[in-house]
């Protein structure tokens, strides 16, 4: 299916896209519209490609066939120092937090405004501090990753990716493996950050509780390509038995296991 949006306001593209790694085929003619000022959920199988559509998103991976627009710029073969600029209007919060464990939590969120501006230290600092308290760190700026549960890296890493002011963010399973208390309160703090950089998110995730919770829209990956499309609502009520069989987590049905 092609999951193209009606809204008018499109933020990302992608364009009857392929992926492939080798002889192995990923993506064969996927097409996805991303909603501006949305929160779009990206669910589907362990190695489904949701990971690499997040990359396709902020150019780290390009297609091998079709194409992908951030707003109506085609990305697919714009020149790396073009990209660089666009990359820097988008945050992502790598899966496994990707903190680096020698810098401190300040270093680590304090990391894109010391690559991509001049600003003095001074506001460096107040600016991290103020990020950190938006999602709820206080008191940790000197800490070191090693020292903070898992939650709280998580926290700090999406800290890192919103801390430019991104107009979109990426989150790869910002959830998975952490308590349900932690993933409640992470699922809400996407819903506040968007709504705090009036922009849209992107989030791949296996957590249907917290996917249900937060998203505007929902696409379903499989086998390479876009299977189900459309409002919390709607995929619930999807008629496709590969969707129904992943939202009931059931083993009996078309997926192969
Ligand atoms: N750098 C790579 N080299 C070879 N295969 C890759 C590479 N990155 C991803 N893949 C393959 O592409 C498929 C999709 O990967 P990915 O987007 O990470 O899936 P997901 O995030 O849904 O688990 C997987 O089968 C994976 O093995
Ligand atoms: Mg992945």
């Amino acid at each position: 299916m092609t999951a193209t949006a009606s809204e008018t306001n499109i933020y990302a593209r992608l364009e009857d896209v392929g992926v492939r790694y080798g002889p192995k085929v990923v993506m064969q003619h996927l097409s996805l519209d991303i909603v501006e000022g949305a929160i779009t959920c990206i669910i589907g199988l362990s190695g489904a490609g949701k990971s690499t559509i997040l990359r396709l998103i902020n150019g780290l991976r390009r297609p091998d066939e079709g194409r992908v627009l951030i707003g109506d710029r085609d990305i697919s073969g714009m020149a790396e120092r073009d990209l660089i600029a666009i990359r820097e209007t988008i945050g992502f919060s790598f899966q496994f937090a990707a903190l680096f464990d020698s810098l401190s939590i300040f270093d680590n969120v304090a990391l894109p405004l010391r690559e991509r501006t001049k600003m003095p230290e001074e506001k460096i600092r107040g600016l991290v501090e103020e990020t950190l308290e938006s999602v709820g760190l206080v008191n940790v700026i000197d800490r070191f990753p090693a020292e903070l549960s898992g939650g709280m890296v998580k926290r700090a890493g999406f800290a890192r990716a919103v801390i430019s002011n991104p107009h979109c963010v990426l989150y790869d399973e910002p959830t998975t493996g952490l308590d349900p208390i932690i993933t409640h309160v992470l699922t809400d703090l996407i819903i506040r950050l968007r709504q705090r950089l009036n922009g849209t998110a992107v989030v791949v995730s296996h957590d249907l509780e917290s996917i249900f919770q937060m998203a505007d829209y929902v696409a379903m990956l499989f086998e390479g390509a876009i299977i189900a499309y459309g409002t919390c609502e709607e995929i619930k009520a999807s008629p496709n038995p590969i969707v129904q069989q992943f939202l009931q987590g059931s083993e009996v049905g078309p997926i192969p296991i």
